[in-house]
């Protein structure tokens, strides 16, 4: 094996008919384990079937996306909150986090349940998995107030700045997750991620959304895996296998107690 997904809706709807097919490909690709963060309550019960079917390769984490966060948030939070004192073992808490792309209705909200679920991270000693679309300096700003020696995480589709993964590298404990963006043209990611060192990079697709190029418009599947670290690569001049190589053991070492849930993932 060589590489990790980080970040992959494998249980969304778009994958109901093939993900059996999608896991062949991806690990025919030499894709090892797929990450999966959880949206809302409506998607638990499928991402649970996947980690049963392929508890070395589909390791659940658990939280409330913030285009969840609606009026039911509580209710939301509150049936989270119930899985994480089950017996499950998860991996991290996410997907969470800011969106201020689509909707500014239910702002307060999403800080409310951002703030909520990093302390139970802290509890639980897992890291957070952060969405920050639009919404980088609030998220940061909420994780600099609560961040603790226990905290970790990973800022999921990084596409800041340098000054921003800066930022990120001042937190201590905290990855860059880099995805499909990396490819597209004029999105510029690639060269601030050749500036940034390959020591805080995870690999991510965020499938079934934001398919690298030359996939894009089109369903994303862990199998493009390769192509975001081979433009990483091209990017900072180095090896697709010392862009995997590292990579692999910064998910090993974010996800601490899955690092060798996997045979594949020597
Ligand atoms: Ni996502």
């Amino acid at each position: 094996m060589k590489f990790i997904d980080t970040h992959t809706h494998l249980f969304s709807t778009q994958f109901l008919d093939d993900a059996e097919a999608v896991i062949e490909r991806a690990l025919a690709q030499e894709v090892g384990q797929f990450y999966l963060p959880n949206v809302d309550k409506n998607s638990i019960e499928r991402m649970y079937y996947l980690a049963d079917k392929y508890p070395n390769q589909c390791i659940p984490m658990i939280g409330l996306h913030p285009c969840s966060v609606k009026e039911d948030y509580k209710e939301q939070l509150a049936i989270i909150e119930k899985e994480l004192e089950g017996e499950r073992i998860f991996a991290g808490i996410g997907e969470m986090g800011l969106d201020y792309h689509w909707d500014l209705t239910f702002k307060k909200e999403q800080l409310d349940a951002l703030r909520i679920q990093i302390e139970w991270a802290k509890k639980y000693e897992i890291p957070v998995i952060l969405h920050t679309r639009e919404s980088f300096d609030d998220t940061f700003s909420v994780i600099s107030e609560l961040n603790h020696e226990r905290l970790t995480g990973v800022f999921h589709c990084f596409t800041g700045s340098l000054e921003d993964a800066e930022k990120v590298m001042s937190l201590g404990g905290f990855y860059m997750g880099i995805g499909g963006v990396v490819t597209f043209k004029n999105a510029g990611v690639d060269k601030t991620v050749a500036q940034i060192p390959l020591e805080h990079l995870v690999l991510e697709t965020d499938s079934p959304y934001l398919a690298p190029t030359p996939h894009r418009g089109s369903r994303n599947e862990s199998m493009h895996i390769p192509l975001i670290a081979q433009k990483i690569a091209d990017a900072k001049g180095i090896s697709l296998d010392e862009v995997a190589k590292v990579t692999t053991q910064n998910a090993r070492q974010l996800f601490k107690s899955f690092a060798n849930a996997s045979k594949i993932v020597s």
